[in-house]
């Protein structure tokens, strides 16, 4: 999970890395008295989870409590790369800027290890120092079981060649970043620009975090963080219910057994509806083992429920799984929307393979529903789904 740069600010503080005062606000009139707060003058910054706000538009100095104001209103409702800003942060101005330097850490997969990376060519995009001077950003690997000493943040900043009259207020500020990325179970802890101010103070002015949602059940604190305004509510209403769902831009509503499966069913899909106009798969859905009816009539909802949803292609490979039980399932799901008043107009087609194929088979041919057609392929299914998106 992303955050806002307001709450990234929030984690920075309070593990101790030096940050700017700063509140959210979401009227343009709020940037007054929050202006005020901090002595008259202000730097009203966009709240989107998106680069480049800066360059923009989306940051913006104001000298007096009026002119935050005025900046709030340009740049609420701002549109950033596809992103509506629909809170802003009023921060404290930071003493004239002298140097603009970078630090992150981040999971490196490849590497299966974590890795510091800092340079003294901060404030500007990361990527471009990477690809244009990639000697003037310093990666580090972190041991996961060591962590970051002082004296691992020390070797971080001599490998990024830091000034020396920063040093040591740097590698500080690397060991409580550090504290952050681990005691709130972050992924990347990013901070760009790590300013020098003309106080000589370093201080974090920008930054960015994202946190793993597989740490959930450790960090009930975390769950206050999410931004309910801008989920997708199919996709918020799917995890209410438990569900492994991430909505896509198709026709053809998925839902599998097994991650792998579903994931395949998509390539088969995307494939086949080359041959239907280019009909394409709508979401990715994995009901995992052992679906009940339950748990099929909740995926079904969920997907019937998407208005981009033309067909749906049930594909499920039986082995903890009976497939006897999955065809039930798919009965008993139509069934229980159809009490629920939420009428199926959209075609399924089911595939079941796999353990008690048959014994399945038969109970949906058995339920005759008049929407519900059996394939007995992946290929010939992911066909038959794909060309009845295509007709409607
Ligand atoms: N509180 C502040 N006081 C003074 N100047 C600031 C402050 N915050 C940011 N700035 C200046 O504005 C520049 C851009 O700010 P920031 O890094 O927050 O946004 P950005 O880089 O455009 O956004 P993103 O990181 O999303 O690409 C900074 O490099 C810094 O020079
Ligand atoms: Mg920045």
């Amino acid at each position: 999970m992303d955050l806002f740069e307001y709450q990234a600010r929030d984690l920075f503080a309070k593990h101790d890395v030096p940050v700017l005062a700063g509140e959210v606000i979401d009227t343009p009139e709020a940037a007054r008295a929050a202006t005020e707060r901090l002595g008259g003058k202000s730097v009203v910054k966009a709240q989107v989870k998106v680069g480049g706000r800066g360059k923009a538009g989306g940051v913006k100095l104001a000298a007096t409590p009026d002119e935050a104001v005025a900046r709030a209103t340009d740049i609420l409702g701002m549109d950033i790369k596809g992103h509506t800003v629909h809170k802003v942060m009023i921060a404290e101005t930071a003493p004239e800027i002298v140097e603009e330097y970078y630090v992150s850490y981040l999971l490196d997969r490849t590497n299966r290890t974590f890795l510091a990376m800092a340079s003294v060519q901060g404030g500007v995009e990361i990527e471009v120092v990477a690809e244009e001077n990639p000697e003037a950003l310093a990666k580090v690997p972190v041991n996961a079981n060591e962590g970051v000493s002082i004296e691992k943040a020390r070797e971080i900043v001599a490998q990024a060649k830091f000034p020396a009259d920063v040093a040591e207020q740097v590698a500080e500020i690397l060991v409580t970043l550090w504290d952050t990325f681990v005691k709130e179970d972050a992924l990347l802890v990013e901070v760009n620009p790590l300013a020098k101010v003309a106080d000589g103070r370093v201080i974090a002015l920008d930054g960015k975090v994202s946190l793993d949602e597989n740490a959930e059940f450790r960090q009930p604190e975390h769950e206050a963080l999410v931004d309910h305004d801008s989920a997708n509510p199919l996709e918020a209403a799917a995890k209410a219910k438990n569900l492994n769902y991430v909505k896509l831009d198709g026709e053809v509503g998925i839902i599998g057994n097994g991650a792998g499966l579903v994931m395949s069913t998509l390539d088969v899909v995307a494939y086949a509806g080359e041959n239907h106009g280019g009909v394409k798969p709508a979401n990715f859905l994995d009901i995992g083992g052992g679906a009940s009816a339950a748990v099929m009539a909740n995926g079904l909802e969920i997907i019937l429920g998407d208005p981009d949803v033309k067909s749906v292609f049930v594909n499920v490979f039986g082995g903890i799984t009976a497939c006897d039980e999955v065809a039930n399932g798919i009965v008993q799901a139509l069934q229980l929307l159809a009490d629920k008043g939420e009428e199926v107009t959209k075609p399924l087609v089911v595939r079941l393979d796999g353990n008690n194929a048959e014994l399945g088979r038969k109970i949906l041919s058995d339920a005759n529903h008049p929407l519900v057609q059996r394939v007995d392929t992946m290929d010939g299914a992911a066909d038959k789904a794909a060309e009845l998106a295509a007709a409607k």
